[in-house]
């Protein structure tokens, strides 16, 4: 059996404040001691990653001065060169302090606004200095939790606003940097404006540079949605979006649970790395996950490695189910082909439709035979053919 180790080649990245999640939830304080990035930065190297991507906050304080935070950053910074990784994506943290309880971009109090872009505007310097390329605005507190408290349509023109103003300043800068928003649903606010990956790329389009912002959605998120994760991916991919990607494990509509990736919706997964991997993608493969509570440091690096475990089997199967020569036949079968053909031929019009003769009865007993499909990628799935 393959031992599936991963090489910086395969692009998995961590975020820092995943493995050192001290497990602090609604119900219960910290379970585990805190980590140093530096330390972090090395085990993450261990298990084969490409790079390491953080929050602000997660290497100095919010109220770090200027000594403490360059020292933080000079530590984290040293620990990346020395184990030869790479920081593709930064990101800024809007939600743990109380000034954003309200948001950041959007919080109804202009003051918290200016200063949510100013934090921001800083912390992209840093991200440019360290040479990443993305930049993901997860608004996890840009939202409400009653109607009345928010008006959508002027939370949205400020977080256009916003957008808008940090596009202009990368720019200015001539930072090689794009944005991702990560659309959620809920959680930690009851309703999070940008909900879903449909949502974000309506209002990516209304932005003076949309072509500066794509998404970085995230599996659990889709999820909890009701959402079929892989669906969303594709519609992203097709519109050019995919900037970046959080994946993670979820079991359906509920709290967000960031368990590993292939726990969860499994079948969810496979479509998933199917896709990424037929479809040219080639940014990094990001784990977003939260090591449950249960788990001592060591349970904390199993459940990391078996992030990377599970996407390389799931690559292996999708690779052995596209070669199956019984899944070409049964793909043709079901009209894949005939599908990507456009529907009118040259020189055609709706003219010619109006005059064509159907054969309606030939059509509607046709069968498509997706079962025989699906359940060959069941079967490969399962590792029994
Ligand atoms: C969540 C979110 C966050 C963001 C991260 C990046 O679990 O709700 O995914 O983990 O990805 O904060 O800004
Ligand atoms: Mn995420
Ligand atoms: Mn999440």
């Amino acid at each position: 059996m393959a031992d599936y180790q991963a090489t910086p080649e395969d692009k998995f990245t961590f975020g820092l404040w995943t493995v050192s999640w001290q497990g602090v939830d609604v119900f219960g304080g910290a379970v585990r001691p805190p980590m140093d990035p530096a330390y972090a930065v090395g085990k993450i190297a261990e298990l084969g990653a490409y790079g390491v991507t953080f929050h602000d906050n997660d290497v100095f304080e919010f109220d770090a001065d200027d000594a403490a935070r360059d020292a933080a950053i000079g530590s984290f910074r040293n620990a990346v060169e020395s184990h030869g990784l790479k920081v593709p994506m930064v990101t800024t943290n809007l939600f743990g302090h109380p000034v954003f309880k309200d948001g950041g971009f959007t919080s109804n109090d202009r003051r918290v606004r200016r200063f949510a872009l100013a934090k921001v505007a800083r912390n992209i310097d840093l991200a440019a200095e360290l040479g990443a390329q993305t930049y993901v605005m997860w608004g996890g507190r840009e939202g409400a939790e009653s109607n009345f408290a928010k008006n959508v349509g002027s939370a949205l023109d400020r977080y256009r606003e916003g957008v808008n103003v940090l596009c202009e300043y990368v720019r200015e800068q001539g930072y090689d940097l794009r944005f991702a928003l990560e659309p959620k649903p809920n959680e930690p606010r009851g309703d999070i404006l940008l909900p879903t990956i449909g949502h974000a790329l309506g209002f990516i389009e209304t932005l003076d540079h949309p072509e500066m912002v794509g998404l970085n959605p995230e599996t659990g998120h889709e999820e909890m949605a009701g959402l079929n994760f892989a669906a969303g991916i594709a519609q992203a991919l097709w519109q050019g979006k995919l900037f970046h990607i959080d994946l993670n494990g979820q079991h359906g509509p509920r709290f967000d649970q960031d368990l590993r990736f292939g726990a969860g919706n499994l079948r969810g997964a496979f479509n998933l790395v199917d896709l990424l991997e037929t479809s040219g993608y080639d940014g990094p493969r990001h784990f977003d996950f939260k090591p449950p509570r249960t788990e001592d440091e060591e349970g904390v690096w199993a459940s990391a490695a078996a992030g990377i475990r599970n996407y390389l089997i799931l690559k292996e199967r999708s690779k052995a189910f596209r070669a199956d020569p019984e899944v070409q036949a049964a793909l043709k079968r079901s009209g894949l082909d005939e599908l990507a053909t456009p529907t009118l031929a040259e020189g055609e019009s709706l003219a010619t439709l109006r005059k064509e003769s159907f054969p309606i009865d030939d059509m509607a007993t046709h069968g498509f035979a997706f079962e025989q499909l699906d359940q060959l990628a069941m079967d490969h799935l399962l590792g029994v053919r």
